[in-house]
């Protein structure tokens, strides 16, 4: 693992974007793993950003989505489908053909976790996997006791996750308690990952991943067991990390 410690949110993002950029340029029919959630906003702007400025292409770029609530259409604004057309897909050249998310709408959820995986296999599997963290450690929607072997499948929220998720809703009877998330064994199989977290209320999360057990209590301490990942937090996040870990951080200006 890396550990790219930043001074601000913005900052992360613009670390992450350099890395997703990189991929693309290395490789333009790159497959990407993207993420949800208000962490990945800063780094979606930035690679928006590169596109209109020095034209990043991505006409050859694939995309699978970590997850989806259960019930809510792609025209739903409050869907993950309706917020990665608004915050990313819609501002860059990626072909609409190309943008894979699980579809919470399905009627059998198992058939669409198995659809969803033969797909990524399809595709050769995820190049690069861009992750948040929740504050229970959840990566995608793969919540404490998680099974570490499971792929794409349907998952019951929990009540810390449902509450988090409520800013983004009027009230928190109004967030969906399913979801389908790709499975631990999905992201494990991505080539590279990057992890991103920002805020103090994330501290916990990031000390568990990093430091803690590996455990299913906290899914992301999984990662320490992926051989490519690049953890990018700013200050807040990286405050409980012990201090030998963050001495041998990249730490950036900005
Ligand atoms: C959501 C998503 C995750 C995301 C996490 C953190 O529930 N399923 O993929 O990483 O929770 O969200 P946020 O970035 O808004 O804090």
């Amino acid at each position: 693992m890396r550990l790219i410690i930043t001074n601000s949110y913005e900052q992360m993002g613009f670390e992450a974007a350099n890395i997703v950029a990189g991929q693309i340029y290395l490789k333009p029919d790159s497959v990407l793993g993207l993420a949800t959630g208000s962490t990945p906003v800063s780094m979606y702007e930035r690679l928006v950003a590169v596109h209109r400025t020095v034209g990043l292409d991505f006409s050859e770029v694939t995309t699978f989505n970590l997850d989806e609530y259960i019930g809510m259409g792609s025209d739903n604004p409050q869907s993950y489908h309706y917020f990665m057309q608004d915050k990313f897909f819609r501002h860059i050249n990626i072909k609409p053909e190309n943008v894979h998310l699980p579809d919470g709408m399905a009627e059998d959820m198992e058939a669409e976790g198995e659809r969803y995986e033969k797909l990524i296999a399809a595709k050769g599997g995820i190049d690069l996997q861009v992750l948040g963290i929740g504050q229970n450690a959840h990566i995608g929607f793969n919540e404490p006791d998680v099974k570490f072997a499971a792929t794409t499948h349907k998952v019951e929220l929990d009540e810390e996750t449902i509450m988090a998720n409520s800013r983004f809703f009027n009230h928190a009877d109004e967030v969906p308690r399913y979801a389908i998330s790709m499975g631990i064994k999905t992201i494990m199989m991505a080539g590279h990952v990057i992890l991103l977290a920002n805020g103090r209320n994330k501290a916990k999360a990031v000390y568990k991943a990093l430091c803690g057990d590996v455990t299913p209590e906290a899914p992301a301490s999984i990662l320490q067991l992926h051989r490519d990942v690049v953890v990018i937090v700013d200050r807040e996040a990286a405050e409980m990390l012990p201090s030998e870990i963050r001495g041998v951080t990249i730490a950036r200006k900005g």
